[in-house]
């Protein structure tokens, strides 16, 4: 059967990583967390003490960084030169840095590459904030995934709690709309819906429904394509 690649975007907190994981299985296609990708450059950066504002370092030391994504039942397996780092990217301070280190041009030039690269052989879902604009502009289906920030910064505030990480809702809800302004806000590729993309706003709906609704779209193209 033919296979297409599903682009999905939205602001944080929107749903996208376990619903594109749950539609990616049900399709049998690979699913691609390129958020994770940036989340690996920002550990690494810490990891430096680099300033994660200079973007000549940044972008060299991506160059010298291997950042590989490993499929697993809980989404990607996350490693960069060879050390997993899949639990240590979703930490306070990682998420704090990462929209600023992923705001550069140099940096965004190589991730986009090295995304298109993957995706290449079709049957992928990648989410991010410009897979639909920028990765992806040719994606067969596009999929842009909304909620309410107070509903996001609740699912960000359990999923940390159940990870044992310490975690305040009111903090969340400010750090959630922080990223939003800086991600929706940057110069290259900002989070924009693509003009194409079916918009679905998950507020009220539940991680199968949203996944269901992805893949009943998916199948439609797929009938077309
Ligand atoms: O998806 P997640 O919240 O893990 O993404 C972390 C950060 O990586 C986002 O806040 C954004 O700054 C950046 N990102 C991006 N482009 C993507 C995916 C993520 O700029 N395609």
């Amino acid at each position: 059967m033919t296979k297409i690649n599903i682009a999905i975007d939205g602001p944080a907190g929107a749903g996208k990583s376990t619903v594109a994981k749950t539609a990616a299985s049900k399709l049998q296609y690979v699913y691609i967390d390129t958020g994770a990708m940036y989340r690996a450059l920002a550990w690494a950066a810490l990891n430096h003490n680099a300033d994660i504002q200079d973007e000549a370092f940044l972008s060299s030391l991506l160059r010298r960084t291997n950042i590989e994504l490993q499929p697993s039942e809980d989404g990607n397996r996350v490693f960069v030169n060879n050390e997993e780092v899949t639990g240590a990217i979703r930490s306070n301070e990682v998420t704090a840095a990462v929209s600023d280190v992923s705001a550069h041009a140099g940096v965004r030039e190589q991730m986009v590459n090295k995304q298109k690269e993957l995706a290449a052989g079709k049957g992928a879902v990648l989410d991010g904030r410009d897979i639909g604009t920028t990765v992806l502009p040719e994606a067969e289906l596009k999929v842009y995934l909304i909620a309410s920030v107070e509903e996001r910064a609740k699912r960000r505030h359990l999923e940390n709690i159940e990870k044992g990480l310490r975690s305040e809702l009111q903090m969340m809800q400010k750090d959630i709309q922080a990223r939003d302004e800086k991600d929706a806000g940057r110069e290259i590729s900002p989070l924009i819906k693509a003009e194409d993309a079916v918009e679905i706003d998950t507020t009220n709906l539940s991680i199968p429904e949203t996944a269901d609704r992805i893949c009943e779209l998916a199948e439609e193209r797929i009938r077309k394509s």
